[in-house]
């Protein structure tokens, strides 16, 4: 069978790696895909956001199965317009994407179905939004309703934080449409597990978990970045109980709430989830894969993503048992200086041969092009760099001696993947 990915990210390399290694798949087509992408699948100059033209190549080629990757082409109605088409896609549908596009809706679907998360209000007048905050605690957590890449959350430790937040978000429009609403929130204490599950509207099934680094210096310091490391399974974090804790108080009343509000989900729903001292508090719903997530899950998965993929939108993971690598996966993000803010592009990357050559490597592309011949930057998360080793320690030390062989001007990375986890 043929399979179309969608994006061109480090996670849709990492898709295309694994698909490709499936004895069903006879080829794999990534729009518009990466470097990475391109030695292993059929790269096409196609915007993610041209469905009809997407549509149209997966028709005339037959393609079997498209996958998508980012958010915002879900939040667009991708899966809408390929299912109009009677073509099989993986991904929920433009409404029930809403559970990531929209904070608002979100929040009163976890709120309506009892899913533990912080306290919070929501807003489409920004003085009633002022208001709220004077009569609440800091520090004081503000989201702008809508995608923002990442960047529409901010932690006000005062009341002169919060006035300029609600300022930029509901005023100045920084975010532009996603400032329409704020939602603010309680802070809350803990550490914060990514979990991955597929959906197919019935049935779930749990992915092991994963630990995200989403600041760019070590320690958790500094601006928050799409995430820069990620390790699984974060054991200490995520302990047997906790798994079940997360089974009972946040998958099943999510099922159940799908159930009653009518809402058909079909993907990967991955919700992020603060421990706290309390248990497992829901910071928000993602409705696709993460990023960098899939690279340290993806290494581990030993079955076929092929038979899981097409169980989920066929609606029969009730009758799949994926089997699981039991050793310890870690990947370090080589970004480009600068990032998360601006950064140059274009410059030479060399090593990563050698790097992948390491027992228990994968390199995985994010923002990488070839441009006559030679590779180069051109993104802001340029690898993903990934390793398994028997337990974290070693996967973490086998990592960062790959990241040591690869090259270009300006790289940065944290030194501390992982460690959270020791
Ligand atoms: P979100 O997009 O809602 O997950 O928010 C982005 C990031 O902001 C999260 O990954 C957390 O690191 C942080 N965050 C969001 N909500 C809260 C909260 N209520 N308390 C503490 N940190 C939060
Ligand atoms: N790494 C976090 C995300 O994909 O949202």
């Amino acid at each position: 069978m043929k399979i179309l990915v969608i994006g061109s990210g480090g996670r849709e390399h990492a898709l295309v790696w694994k698909l490709a290694q499936s004895p069903r798949v006879a080829q794999v087509f990534c729009a518009p895909g990466n470097a990475g992408t391109a030695q292993i699948a059929t790269n096409l100059p196609i915007p993610i956001h041209d469905h009809d033209a997407l549509v149209q190549f997966a028709r005339a080629e037959g393609i079997a199965l498209t996958v998508v990757g980012p958010d915002d082409a879900l939040a667009a109605g991708i899966v809408d317009c390929f299912e109009r088409a009677g073509l099989k896609i993986f991904g929920p549908t433009q409404s029930a994407a809403r559970l990531e596009s929209s904070k608002v809706f979100a929040k009163e679907f976890m709120q309506r179905h009892g899913i533990p998360t912080a306290a919070s209000g929501h807003f489409s007048d920004s003085a009633a939004a002022h208001r709220f905050c004077q009569t609440n605690r800091y520090p004081l957590v503000i989201k702008a309703d809508g995608l923002a890449l990442g960047k529409g959350v901010i932690i006000a430790q005062t009341a002169e934080e919060s006035a300029q937040a609600i300022h930029d978000i509901m005023e100045e429009r920084q975010f532009g449409a996603a400032g329409n609403q704020v939602v603010i929130e309680e802070f809350l204490t803990g550490q914060e597990c990514s979990v991955h599950a597929l959906v197919d509207g019935a049935h779930y099934l749990l992915f092991p978990a994963a630990q995200d680094h989403k600041q760019i210096f070590d320690g958790d310091q500094g601006p928050n970045t799409g995430g820069m490391g990620t390790f699984s399974p974060p054991a200490k974090l995520v302990t047997p109980e906790m798994m079940e804790r997360i089974h009972r108080e946040v998958m099943e009343p999510f099922m159940a709430g799908l159930k009653k509000d009518g809402l058909r989900f079909r993907g990967l729903l991955f919700p992020g989830v603060m421990v706290t001292a309390e248990g497992p508090k829901l910071l928000e719903f993602n409705c696709r894969f993460g990023d960098p997530e899939t690279q340290v899950l993806l290494p581990r998965l030993k079955s076929d993503l092929v038979d899981l993929l097409e169980a989920t939108v066929d609606g029969t993971l009730d009758a799949v048992r994926p089997e699981w690598d039991p050793r310890a996966a870690v990947c370090v993000i080589l970004a480009s200086g600068g990032y998360p803010g601006a950064y140059a592009k274009g410059k030479p990357i060399t090593g990563i041969d050698e790097a992948g050559a390491l027992p228990g490597v994968t390199v995985f592309h994010a923002g990488t092009a070839r441009v006559e011949g030679t590779l180069v930057t051109a993104g802001g998360r340029v690898l993903g760099v990934t390793a398994l080793g028997d337990d974290l320690c070693a996967a973490q030390a086998r990592a960062y001696e790959a990241v040591a062989k690869i090259h270009f001007e300006g790289a940065t990375f944290r030194r501390d993947i992982g460690a959270k986890g020791l």
